[in-house]
């Protein structure tokens, strides 16, 4: 069961996923001690980005007690301009007073299939402590952004990549072959597992996709964002009118 929530444009669909994930952070920390949150890469997070740094907004948030993660990372150095890493930095965490110790980003420097594993092993451990003695950890994420690709791909999870058949692993490496680019990225296992879900999607060219993902036949292996099903989580669906104009 999924949330969708339509906003009058971009601006808009910023202000409201902000506030909504005030909400969330508040919740956790108030409940839990703590928030994790894993951002999405791309440009339509962008917006969301700086509108959380924004005083107003980032005043209502104890930044001290969220940890950040990432959904997916370009196999490229952190300072790279395609890193996810960096646009995060640049846009909210360079502005607001999350500690170090607690930003975990994907290795993107790394080799790839070493990169995933570390950061398995992190995400496990990290984890860990959420989970009954004895239980398999779950990645029990607070909140996991996600984009929309025009292809239907979210995160690092593209039509036909063998990380859409992936049903143990929280995170793995692929090649993506149109893209000629190594990515990391948290697989549909891991993003299954999270309390909250919530996609950004915004502009017209996303309208058709945005309307198979939520109504079409379901045909993961083209349409990846389809796999995002969370099994003990809310799914939301921020998007703006632009990307409803087919719904
Ligand atoms: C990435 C993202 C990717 C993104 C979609 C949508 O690393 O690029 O994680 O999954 O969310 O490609 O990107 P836009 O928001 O730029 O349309």
């Amino acid at each position: 069961m999924s949330t969708i929530r339509t906003y009058e444009d971009a601006t808009q669909l910023a202000n409201g996923a902000a506030e909504h994930i005030v909400s969330l952070a508040r919740e956790a920390i108030a409940q839990r001690g703590r928030f994790s949150i894993a951002l999405s890469g791309g440009t339509t997070p962008k917006l969301l980005y700086a509108r959380l740094a924004e005083v107003d907004i980032a005043s209502q948030v104890d930044w001290s007690h969220v940890y950040v993660f990432w959904g997916d990372e370009r196999a490229v150095p952190p300072d790279h301009a395609d890193s996810n890493y960096r646009m995060a930095c640049e846009q909210l965490l360079n502005h607001v007073f999350v500690p170090e110790h607690n930003v975990y980003r994907m290795s993107g420097e790394e080799v790839p299939l070493a990169a995933a594993s570390e950061y398995e092993e992190l995400l496990r451990t990290f984890f860990s402590s959420d989970t009954p003695e004895g239980a398999p950890p779950l990645a029990r994420f607070d909140l996991i952004l996600l984009g929309l690709g025009m292809d239907g791909h979210t995160a690092s999870l593209f039509p036909g990549s063998p990380l859409l058949v992936e049903n143990e692993r929280w995170v793995k490496a692929d090649h993506v072959d149109k893209l000629n680019m190594w990515r990391l990225s948290l697989t549909a296992v891991a993003i299954n597992q999270a309390r909250n879900v919530m996609f950004l999607v915004s502009g017209k060219d996303k309208a058709a996709r945005l309307r198979q993902v939520l109504y079409g036949l379901y045909k993961p292996n083209l349409v990846p964002a389809q796999l995002i099903r969370p099994q003990q989580g809310r799914l939301f669906f921020m998007i703006d009118k632009d990307a409803a104009g087919e719904l």
